[in-house]
C-alpha cells in the first residue's frame, strides 16, 4: 500500500491509492502543500475520480469507437455548456482507446479575436509527430506538401498554388490519419470548436463526410450555440447531423441523484450531511465543474473538513463560502500575495494558454518570483501545468481572472505584454501576430492593432486561408489609420477576387481607386485585379473597362494586361482579337520584355487562350498550345496551370471524336494529384458531353459524382451538376426526378440565368421533345432562351440551336430567334451554329428556294460533322419533315438513316416518329426493332433484341469498341450487353461467337 500524495489535503488521513482517481487526474500535476495557513492554503484539488451519470453517452461513444476500429468510422459532436463534462467524457473513452492500440490525437481551438487557421488540426497532428507516429513521405505521395499547412516541418520551400481548396487538404489529412494507424485505427479529438476558424470547420466538414469507410473516430466538443460565438460550428454540426455525416451527443445537466453521487465520489465518502448536498446542488446547478469548484472552495475555507474518517460541515449558510464561481475565484486571488496576483493577472491578459517566460518582462519581476507565483496559481487550482506549459484550468477560470482586473490594470498589462511579446518574437510569427493585435487593441492602440491584423491577414492570404484572411482583414479595416487603409483594402480586394466574390472585389477595388487618386503603378495593378474578378464572373464589359484604364497607366505589366484582355475577348467570342492579344502577351511574358522578369504564369494564361481560340477551327494547333502550356507549367512548378492545360488537352479529343476518354484520363490524373475540386469540374464536363450524346446513364453517374463533390466542398459547380442530373433524367423520360433536381438547383441559385435557362430550355424541353410534343418543347426552349440570353451568354447549350430549328419547322419566328442567338455569340458552339444552319435551310425551303435550302442543309450537315450524332440525326429528322412538305432535299434517305439510328439506340419514340413521316412519303418503312425475331433458344434464355444484335456482331469477331461504333452505343453499354449475355447463356466470351453461329446456322 502506498500513499496517494496527490490528493492529500490538510488534516486528511492517508488513504489507499485509487487507480481510477489517479487516471482521472493525470493531466493535472498538482501537489498539496501542507503546513500553510488557512488563508493562503492551496485549495485542494477536487476532481471526481469516477465518471458520474453518463452511462448511456459513454456506451454510445464506445460503440462508435469499436465500429471505427473495424473500418466504420464516424464523427460525434459532444455539445453542452461550459463545464458540463464534454472533455471528461472524451478522456474516459479515449483512455480505453489508447489501451487497445488506437492512436489518439488531440487539438483544440482557443478563444481570441482572430482565430489561427487550422489550429486544432495543427495541434493534433503535431502531437502525432511528437509521438513519432507521422508516416513516411512515400505513403503520402503528392499530399505531403499540402500538409505543410498543418505540419510546419513539411512545408515546401515554395507555396504550392492551386492547392488551397479544403478538398485537397481534407483528402491529405484523411490519408495521413489512415497511415497513422492502419490496423487499429485512430481517434481524432478536436476540442472547443466554438472558437474554431472557418478553415478548420471546412476541413472538419470534409472529414466528417468521408469517414464512413475509415478506421477513424472523430470526436468534437462544442459549447452550446449562443453561449459564446460558436454559431458557425453549431450550424455545421446540425448540417452534418441532418445529412447523416455526424452524430450529435448533447450533454445535459446532472440530475439530483447524479449530483449527490458526484459529491460523494469527489469526497470519497459513503454518505454526507444532507446540508452539503443541498449546498452543492444550489450552487453548482447540475454542472460537474462547479460541483468540484464549490467543494474545493468549501474545503479550502475549512467549512468542510474531514475528521475521524467523516466529513463535517460548518455553518453552510454563512456568506464565507462563495455563492458564485466568480466569487470563488476572486477569493482565491485575494488569498495570494500582491506580486503573485499581478503575475496571474498578466498571465490572463496573455490568454488561457500563456508563455510563462513573458511574465517576467510584463510584470517587471524576476523569474524566481514569477515561478513562485505560478506555483501559487497551480496550488490554488487557477492554473495547471502540463507538458506544453501553463494554462488556466478552465475557460471560466480564465474569464473570471480577467474580469477581476480593473480596466486600467488590463490596459496597462496589455501594453506591457505587447512590448514583451515583440521583444521575445520580433517577427511575431504564427499566432503571435494575432495575439499581439489583440493586446494592442486592449492596450488602447487601435492603429497598431489594425497594422498587426493587416500583417496577419496578409499571411493568411499567402497561405490560401481565404476565409480567415477576410475575417482578419475586415477586423483590421475598422482599426487602421488612414495610412494603412489602402493596404488593407488592396489585400481585401485580392481576397475577394481569389475567393470568387466578384461583386465585393469590384466594389472594394473601385472604392479604393477613388481614394488612390492620379494614375500610378499601384492603381494599374488594382485595375487588373478588378478585371480578374470581373473575368471570373463573366462580366466582360467591366473587365474590359478596367483593363483599358490599366493599359493607360504607367507601370503595369503589358504582358499581364494583354493576357487579361485576351481572356475578355475570348469570353466575348471575339476570337481573332483574343488570339492577337494572347500572342502579344506570350511574346512579352516569355522574353521578359521591358526589363521585367519572364512571367511563366502569364505565358500559361496566354497559351490557354491561344489554344481555346484555335480549338474553334484547328484542333492540331489547339493541342500544341495546350501541350506547350502544360510543359511550361511543369517546368516552373505551376501546378494549377499544369492541371488547367491538361484539362484543356482532355477536351480536344472529345471534340475530334465522340469519345470522352481523354477527358476521363484528365479526370483520373486530377484524382491522382489530389485536385479534387478540378475533378468535380471535369465530372461536370463529362456529364455535359455525355448528355449531348444522349448517353443518359453514364451522364447521370458523372453528374452525380460532380454534385456530390460540389455539395461536400461547397463548390459553385453544384447547381449545374444538378441541372445535368435533371437532363439525364429528362432523356430517360423520368419527369419526377427531373423536376426534383431542378427544384434543388433553382433553390440554390434562384437568380442564376444559366441555371434557370437550362432548366427550361434543356431539361424540360428535352423531356417534351422525346415525348414527341414539339410545340411544348419549343415553348420551353423559348422560355429558356429568354432567360439565358437576357445577359451575355456564358454558356451555349445545344438547345440554343434547336430552338430556331424547331421554330422554323413550326412556323414560329425563327429568324429573330437565330439573330438573338448569333448576337449573343451562341454560335461559337459548333453544334449551335450547325443547328441554326438547318433552321436556315428550312426557312429557305419554305418559299420554294430549293437550291438555297439544299446548300444550307449541306453546309450545316458538314459543319455538324460526325461530332454529335444524336443532334445531327435529330436535325435531319426535323429538316426532313419540312423538306417533305416543301419538296426539297432527300427526306426519305434522311429519315431512313435517322430511324435506324434511333432504333439502334433504343430511342423508340423518336424512331417511331421517323417511321411515321416515312410512311407519309409512301416509301417502304423499316420494321421497328422490337418486331425482329430473337432466335427461339435465345428468347427462352431471356435475351433481348438489343443483346441479340450485339451477339451477332460478337460472332463477326468485332470488339466492344467497334460494336459500339456500329450500333451508335457507348462502349460501356456494349460491355453491359455482353456481360448480360454471358450471364444468360452461361458461356465465356470466346464461346459466344461459336454459339451464335450455331444458332444462325
Ligand atoms: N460526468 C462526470 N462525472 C464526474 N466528473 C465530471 C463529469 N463531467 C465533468 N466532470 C468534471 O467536471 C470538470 C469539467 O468538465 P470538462 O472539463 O469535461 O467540461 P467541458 O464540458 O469540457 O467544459 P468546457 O466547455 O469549458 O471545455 C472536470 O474536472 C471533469 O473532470
Ligand atoms: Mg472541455
Amino acid at each position: 500500500m502506498h500513499v496517494c500524495t496527490r490528493h492529500r489535503w490538510r488534516g486528511r488521513p492517508a488513504r489507499p491509492a485509487n487507480p481510477s482517481r489517479r487516471e482521472a487526474t493525470a493531466d493535472y500535476l498538482v501537489w498539496a502543500k501542507p503546513g500553510r495557513r488557512a488563508d493562503t492554503d492551496p485549495v485542494p484539488q477536487v476532481l471526481c475520480p469516477v465518471l458520474v451519470g453518463r452511462d448511456e453517452e459513454a456506451r454510445r461513444l464506445r460503440a462508435a469507437l469499436t465500429a471505427a476500429g473495424t473500418g466504420r468510422g464516424s464523427t460525434v459532436f459532444l455539445v453542452g455548456e461550459a463545464g458540463i463534462g464534454k472533455s471528461r467524457l472524451i478522456r474516459e473513452v479515449t483512455r480505453t482507446a489508447g489501451e487497445s492500440g488506437l492512436a489518439v490525437l488531440a487539438g483544440r481551438a482557443v478563444a481570441g479575436g482572430a482565430p489561427t487557421p487550422f489550429r486544432p488540426f495543427a495541434e493534433a497532428l503535431t502531437s502525432a509527430g511528437r509521438a513519432g507516429r507521422l508516416p513516411s513521405s512515400q505513403e503520402l505521395g503528392p499530399f505531403r506538401p499540402v500538409l505543410g499547412r498543418l505540419i510546419p516541418e513539411w512545408r515546401p520551400p515554395q507555396p504550392v498554388p492551386g492547392e488551397e481548396s479544403p478538398v485537397f487538404l481534407g483528402e491529405a489529412v484523411l490519408r495521413l490519419l489512415r497511415a497513422l494507424a492502419p490496423q487499429a485505427g485512430c481517434v481524432l479529438v478536436l476540442e472547443d470548436l466554438h472558437w474554431a476558424d472557418q478553415e478548420t470547420l471546412a476541413l472538419l466538414e470534409y472529414l466528417a463526410d468521408n469517414l464512413t469507410a475509415e478506421r477513424v473516430l472523430c470526436l468534437v466538443t462544442l459549447r452550446e450555440a449562443g453561449y459564446e460565438q460558436g454559431g458557425e460550428a453549431a450550424a455545421l454540426a446540425s448540417a452534418l447531423a441532418a445529412r447523416g455525416s455526424a452524430a450529435l451527443l448533447s450533454l445535459g445537466r446532472l440530475g439530483p441523484a447524479a449530483m449527490a453521487d458526484m459529491t460523494r465520489a469527489c469526497l470519497d465518502a459513503a454518505d454526507l450531511p444532507a446540508a452539503v448536498h443541498e449546498f452543492v446542488a444550489g450552487r453548482a446547478e447540475g454542472i460537474p465543474f462547479l460541483v468540484e469548484e464549490v467543494l474545493a472552495g468549501l474545503i479550502a475555507e475549512g467549512t468542510l473538513a474531514e475528521r475521524d474518517g467523516r466529513w463535517h460541515a460548518a455553518d453552510l449558510s454563512a456568506p464565507g463560502v462563495p455563492a458564485t464561481f466568480a466569487d470563488a475565484i476572486r477569493r482565491r486571488l485575494d488569498g495570494m500575495s500582491a506580486e503573485s496576483r499581478r503575475v496571474i493577472g498578466a498571465a490572463a491578459v496573455l490568454g488561457r494558454r500563456f508563455d510563462w517566460t513573458l511574465l517576467g518582462p510584463v510584470t517587471g519581476l524576476a523569474d524566481p518570483a514569477v515561478v513562485a507565483a505560478l506555483r501559487d496559481g497551480v496550488g490554488l487550482q487557477l492554473v495547471v501545468a502540463n507538458r506544453d506549459g501553463f494554462r488556466f484550468r478552465h475557460a471560466l477560470t480564465h474569464e473570471a481572472v480577467l474580469a477581476g482586473l480593473l480596466p486600467p490594470e488590463r490596459t496597462m498589462l496589455a501594453g506591457q505584454a505587447l512590448a514583451a511579446a515583440e521583444a521575445a518574437h520580433p517577427d511575431l510569427p504564427g499566432a503571435w501576430c494575432t495575439l499581439a493585435a489583440d493586446l494592442a487593441g486592449r492596450a488602447g492602440d487601435a492603429a497598431r492593432a489594425g497594422a498587426l491584423l493587416l500583417e496577419a491577414g496578409r499571411r493568411d492570404l499567402a497561405a490560401g486561408a481565404l476565409a480567415s484572411a477576410e475575417h482578419t482583414l475586415t477586423g483590421a479595416r475598422g482599426l487602421v489609420g488612414p495610412a494603412l487603409q489602402t493596404s488593407v483594402d488592396e489585400a481585401l480586394t485580392e481576397v475577394f477576387a481569389m475567393s470568387g466574390q466578384v461583386d465585393r472585389a469590384i466594389e472594394t477595388g473601385r472604392m479604393l481607386l477613388a481614394r488612390l487618386g492620379p494614375p500610378s503603378p499601384r492603381a494599374a495593378h488594382l485595375h487588373l485585379e478588378i478585371a480578374r474578378a470581373a473575368i471570373a464572373g463573366a462580366r466582360w464589359a467591366e473587365a474590359a473597362a478596367s483593363i483599358e484604364v490599366a493599359r493607360e497607366s504607367a507601370g503595369a505589366s503589358a504582358a499581364q494586361i494583354d493576357a487579361c484582355a485576351a481572356q475578355v475577348a475570348a469570353g466575348r467570342g471575339r476570337l481573332e482579337e483574343a488570339d492577337r492579344l494572347a500572342r502579344a502577351a506570350l511574346r512579352a511574358a516569355e522574353s521578359g520584355h521591358e526589363g521585367q522578369r519572364a512571367q511563366p504564369e502569364v505565358a500559361c494564361e496566354a497559351l490557354e487562350v491561344i489554344g481555346r481560340v484555335a480549338r474553334q477551327r484547328d484542333l492540331e494547333a489547339a493541342e500544341q498550345a495546350f501541350a506547350r502550356a502544360a510543359d511550361l507549367a511543369a517546368a516552373h512548378g505551376l501546378r494549377l496551370w499544369r492541371l488547367r492545360a491538361l484539362h484543356e488537352l482532355g477536351t480536344i479529343d472529345q471534340l475530334r471524336t465522340e469519345s470522352v476518354d481523354r477527358l476521363e484520363q484528365a479526370r483520373e490524373l486530377a484524382v491522382a494529384q489530389g485536385a479534387l475540386a478540378l475533378t468535380a469540374t471535369l465530372d461536370l464536363q463529362i456529364a455535359a458531353r455525355l448528355n449531348k450524346q444522349f448517353r443518359a446513364d453514364e451522364a447521370l453517374a458523372a453528374a452525380r459524382r460532380s454534385a456530390d463533390a460540389s455539395r461536400r466542398f461547397h463548390l459553385a459547380t453544384l447547381p449545374m451538376a444538378l441541372i445535368f442530373e435533371a437532363t439525364a433524367h429528362a432523356i430517360r423520360g423520368e419527369e419526377g426526378p427531373m423536376e426534383d433536381r431542378i427544384a434543388e438547383a433553382v433553390a440554390l441559385a434562384p437568380d442564376d440565368q444559366d441555371v434557370l435557362g437550362c432548366a427550361w430550355g434543356h431539361c424540360r424541353a428535352t423531356f417534351c421533345l422525346l415525348a414527341g410534343d414539339l410545340g411544348a418543347a419549343h415553348a420551353r426552349m423559348t422560355t429558356g432562351a429568354g432567360l439565358l440570353l437576357s445577359s451575355p451568354a456564358t454558356i451555349a447549350p445545344p438547345f440554343l440551336g434547336l430552338w430556331p430549328l424547331l421554330g422554323a419547322l413550326l412556323g414560329r419566328d425563327s429568324d429573330a430567334a437565330a439573330a438573338r442567338v448569333r448576337a449573343a455569340h451562341g454560335t461559337r458552339h459548333l453544334v449551335v451554329a450547325a443547328l441554326i444552319g438547318y433552321a436556315d435551310a428550312v426557312c429557305a425551303g419554305r418559299p420554294g428556294g430549293t437550291a438555297a435550302a439544299e446548300s444550307a442543309f449541306d453546309a450545316a450537315d458538314r459543319q455538324m460533322g460526325p461530332l454529335v450524332a444524336w443532334y445531327r440525326q435529330y436535325a435531319r429528322r426535323l429538316a426532313a419533315e419540312a423538306a417533305l412538305a416543301d419538296g426539297w432535299g432527300e427526306p426519305v434517305a434522311w429519315l431512313r438513316e435517322a430511324s435506324a439510328y434511333f432504333a439502334a439506340r433504343g430511342d423508340d419514340r423518336v424512331a417511331a416518329a421517323c417511321r411515321a413521316l416515312l410512311r407519309r412519303t409512301g416509301a417502304p418503312v423499316p420494321r421497328p426493332a422490337g418486331d425482329r425475331d430473337v432466335p427461339g433458344p435465345l428468347r427462352a434464355l431471356g435475351v433481348t433484341e438489343r443483346e441479340a444484335d450485339v451477339l451477332r456482331l460478337v460472332a463477326q469477331g468485332l470488339g466492344n469498341r467497334e460494336i459500339a461504333e456500329r450500333m451508335f452505343l457507348s462502349p460501356r453499354t456494349v460491355e453491359k450487353h455482353v456481360a448480360s449475355l454471358l450471364v444468360k447463356t452461361g458461356l465465356r466470351r470466346g464461346q459466344l461467337a461459336g454459339y451464335s453461329a450455331g444458332l444462325d446456322g
